[in-house]
């Protein structure tokens, strides 16, 4: 089967927007699988910049856009993503867009919760704020509303209800008004038929699609280690994040998601609080930063920047089966006299390979860093293989042997056609 997972192999931000864009129009069909619009995922096509949070981003290029079950949606911010991009010339309609009617709902209850608690945390996450948390908490509780509810008013109203008698106390605790279940359901009601049109049973589109013999691009956001099962919990999202979710979060079997491509950014960043063993807090750190542009699309927060963690790559290689990797912003190291690379960890008198699961331990970790030779010659905009200065193809074959998984795309700006391709996904 020809199909694509494209992952995040980080802690997301590793410019998987661009790859997806790339890779989507060698796919039929793009899906998204996990997380909301707390994800934001840029493309650059010519002058335009497309910025989506929640639209697959095959919708750019025409492709048939599946938003799965696994995605928690706003429809509020769904409406408004279909509006910002008609502005610009990329109109979404029901032929284009597909949303699984049995995904569950964002409402405005859920970023009052998001927000009320990490402004009242003293051990914060540093979420987005978009409620991405407390919508899967309702989803596993069994008392989410969901697309296709939308559809049934009587039901409907009893499901505001059974919602609000479990966020009444959540929110008087938080100090937070009680929510109107009235002004909810005519919210709700108003917004209706601006989602319906788009609602079906995804995971039969999808089936008649592979079956008969189309190309889906599953497209991941955030990273394999803000996943809830194998992030650094508890500073993770609240979706499963790795390749494996492509199934359930899409109604498509096991074998669907197909070859899985980790995206890897030449060095590491980190938005939000957490474990960052190879985070720098100097002058390098802040090269990065500047040169790599690292501010979230979604909230604007400075990212936190450090040197390649080859030790977590290695690990999401294992947790996601990576196949092939694609790496980007190589040209954000352009300039350095030396580059280094995280190999492994000390924890005390004991080297560790991984990122151990206690957060005491985690927190405990100091990186053992292997140096290499930086290049000064610019790597921006290269388009093959042999444009690049012979340091820069040496850090990419240490990159590869540290890691376990071949590179097979690199990714030289921001600019669609800046990409190298050395295996085509879709072929292997
Ligand atoms: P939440 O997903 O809003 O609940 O935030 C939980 C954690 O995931 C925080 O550390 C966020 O900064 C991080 N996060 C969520 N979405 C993204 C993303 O798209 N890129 C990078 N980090 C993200």
């Amino acid at each position: 089967m020809a199909n694509v997972t494209v992952i995040g192999a980080q802690w997301g931000d590793e410019g998987k927007g661009k790859l997806v864009d790339w890779l989507s129009n060698r796919a039929d069909v793009v899906v998204r699988f996990q997380g909301g619009h707390n994800a934001g995922h840029t493309l650059v096509v010519g002058n335009q910049t497309y910025k989506l949070s929640l639209l697959p981003s095959g919708v750019v290029q025409g492709k048939l856009s599946i938003i799965g079950n696994g995605v928690v949606v706003d429809p509020w911010h769904l409406v408004e993503e279909i509006a910002k991009l008609g502005g610009q010339g990329v109109n979404i309609t029901p032929d284009l867009l597909v949303l699984a009617d049995n995904a569950c709902l964002i409402l405005p209850l859920h970023r009052d919760l998001d927000q009320a608690r990490e402004a009242a945390a003293t051990n914060k996450i540093g979420t987005t704020g978009r409620g991405i948390g407390p919508a899967y908490e309702d989803k596993v509780g069994r008392r989410a509303i969901r697309v296709a509810d939308l559809a049934d008013r009587d039901a409907l109203e009893a499901k505001i209800d059974r919602l609000l008698a479990h966020h009444a106390p959540l929110r008087r605790g938080l100090g937070l008004p009680e929510a109107d279940p009235a002004r909810l359901l005519a919210d709700v009601e108003a917004i209706a038929p601006r989602i319906l049109p788009y609602a079906q049973p995804a995971w039969r589109l999808l089936d008649e699609v592979v079956k008969s013999g189309k190309r889906v691009l599953f497209e991941g956001a955030q990273g394999a280690l803000l996943d809830v099962d194998h992030g650094t919990y508890p500073f993770v999202t609240s979706s499963n994040t790795v390749a494996g979710q492509a199934a359930a979060g899409s109604g498509l079997g096991p074998k669907g998601p197909g070859y899985v491509l980790g995206i890897v950014k030449a060095y590491t960043t980190r938005v939000g609080e957490g474990p960052f063993p190879a985070e720098l807090f100097d002058e390098d750190g802040r090269r990065l930063g500047e040169r790599g542009h690292e501010f979230g699309t979604v909230t604007g927060r400075a990212r936190r920047c450090g040197w390649f963690d080859a030790a977590l790559v290695r690990q999401s290689v294992a947790l996601n089966g990576i196949e092939g990797v694609a790496l980007t912003k190589l040209d954000v190291l352009d300039g350095f006299s030396t580059l280094k690379i995280c190999t492994g960890y000390r924890l005390g008198e004991r080297e560790v390979d991984h990122l151990p699961a206690g957060l005491k331990e985690q927190a405990a970790l100091t990186p053992v860093f292997e140096e290499l030779e930086g290049w000064s010659e610019s790597t921006q905009g290269a388009r093959s293989w042999r444009d690049l200065p012979a340091a820069a193809v040496k850090y990419v074959r240490r990159v590869e042997e540290l890691i376990g998984a071949p590179v097979v795309l690199l990714s030289t700006s921001p600019e669609r056609d800046d990409t190298i391709m050395m295996r085509d996904p879709f072929q292997d």
